[in-house]
C-alpha cells in the first residue's frame, strides 16, 4: 500500500530530470551543486518537520509540555543558536564545495571559449582556433576536457546558466568573468539566461552539446572550413537573395561577401540544433518563419521582419541557410 502512496512523490521528482535540470549533473561542477541541493532539501525538510511538531505541541499538548516549550533557553537555542550554527556550517560547506569544484575538473589545456550575451542571444567565439570559429546559441565541447568560458555582455546584465554543467554566473557590462566547467559524458544540455535582461529575456536560451573528443575534432574541422557553395538551384537562388537583400550587413557567412557583425554568424547555421536562441527548431519552415515574422516570435529583437519576400523567395532563402553546414 505504501508503494502506491509514494507514487505521486515519485512523479513530482520525475520533473526534476531533463535537459535543463540541476539535479542531473553532467560534470563535476554541477555534481557539487547537486549534492549541496540534496543536503539543503534534507536539512530544510528535517527543520520543517521539527517546527511543525513544535507548533502542534505548543497548541495541543499538556500544559507542562507547553511551559517547557516556552522556556527562554528553548527560544534562544531554537531561534538563535540553531540557525546560526546551521547557516555557518552551510556557508562553510558551500564555500568548500565551490572551491573543490574547480579542482575536480580534468587536467589539461583548457578549451577557451568566449560567450557574449546580447539582447537576446549568445555569441560564441572559440578563442584558440585559427581561423576564428564563431557560432551562436550553441556551444560544442569535447567530453573530459576542461573548458574555460570567458563571459561578457554587449549590452545589459545577462546571466549564463547551464544547470547540467555548472552554477550560474552573471555577465556584467564592462567586465569579463570566467567560468570553468567540464562535461563528464556526452549529451545535449539546455541553458538559459538567468537574469532579467528585457522583454525577450525568457526567450534567451542555448544548447551545450558535449561530444567525444574525436567527434569534436570532426566538428571543429568542419566549422573551421568554408561552407560548400550551394549546388541546388533553389539554394543558389536563396544565396543570391541573401547577398542582394542586405542580409550580409548584419550576418557573416565566411567565403561570401557577407561579413556583418551585428547578428549571429551564419557560416554553418545549418549544423545547429535550433535558431533564434533555442526558440525554434532548425528546419526550413522555421527559418522562413523567422525571416518573415521574427518580431512575433521574439518581440523587439534587432532583426527587422522581412515581409518583402514572397513564399518562393522565403523557401529559397531557408533552403540556402539550412544547407550551410
Ligand atoms: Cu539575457 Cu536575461
Amino acid at each position: 500500500m505504501i508503494r502506491w502512496r509514494i507514487l505521486p512523490y515519485g512523479f513530482a521528482l520525475a520533473g526534476c530530470t531533463g535537459i535543463q535540470s540541476a539535479l542531473e549533473p553532467h560534470g563535476p561542477h554541477a555534481a557539487q551543486i547537486s549534492i549541496l541541493w540534496w543536503i539543503m532539501l534534507g536539512g530544510a525538510g528535517a527543520i520543517l518537520i521539527l517546527v511543525v511538531a513544535a507548533t502542534t505541541s505548543a497548541l495541543f499538548s499538556a500544559p507542562s509540555r507547553r511551559r517547557w516549550l516556552g522556556r527562554e533557553t528553548i527560544v534562544v537555542a531554537g531561534g538563535l543558536v540553531f540557525p546560526i550554527v546551521v547557516l555557518t556550517l552551510l556557508l562553510a560547506y558551500g564555500l568548500a564545495a565551490t572551491r573543490s569544484a574547480g579542482s575536480a575538473l580534468p587536467a589539461g589545456e583548457p578549451l577557451r571559449i568566449a560567450v557574449i550575451g546580447e539582447q537576446w542571444w549568445w555569441r560564441v567565439v572559440y578563442l584558440n582556433t585559427s581561423p576564428r570559429i564563431e557560432t551562436a546559441n550553441e556551444i560544442r565541447i569535447p567530453t573530459g576536457r576542461p573548458i574555460e568560458l570567458t563571459l561578457s555582455t554587449a549590452d545589459v546584465i545577462h546571466s549564463f546558466w547551464v544547470p547540467h554543467l555548472a552554477g550560474k554566473l552573471d555577465m556584467i557590462p564592462g567586465r569579463t568573468t570566467t567560468l570553468h566547467l567540464s562535461a563528464s559524458r556526452p549529451g545535449t544540455s539546455r541553458g538559459q539566461c538567468a537574469e532579467y535582461c528585457g522583454g525577450a529575456h525568457a526567450l534567451m536560451s542555448f544548447h551545450v552539446v558535449a561530444i567525444p573528443a574525436d567527434d569534436f575534432e570532426t566538428w571543429w574541422r568542419r566549422e573551421s572550413s568554408l561552407p560548400l557553395p550551394p549546388t541546388d538551384p533553389v539554394a543558389q537562388r536563396g544565396e543570391a537573395l541573401f547577398l542582394s537583400s542586405g542580409c550580409g550587413a548584419c550576418h557573416t557567412v565566411r567565403g561570401t561577401g557577407a561579413d556583418g557583425r551585428i547578428g549571429p554568424d551564419l557560416t554553418h547555421v545549418g549544423n545547429r540544433i535550433s535558431i533564434g536562441a533555442a526558440v525554434l527548431p532548425n528546419d526550413t519552415a522555421a527559418l522562413a518563419r523567422w525571416i518573415a515574422d521574427n518580431q512575433h516570435i521574439k518581440p523587439e529583437n534587432r532583426m527587422p521582419p522581412f515581409r518583402i519576400f514572397d513564399d518562393g523567395e522565403l523557401a529559397a532563402l531557408a533552403t540556402y541557410l539550412a544547407g550551410l553546414n
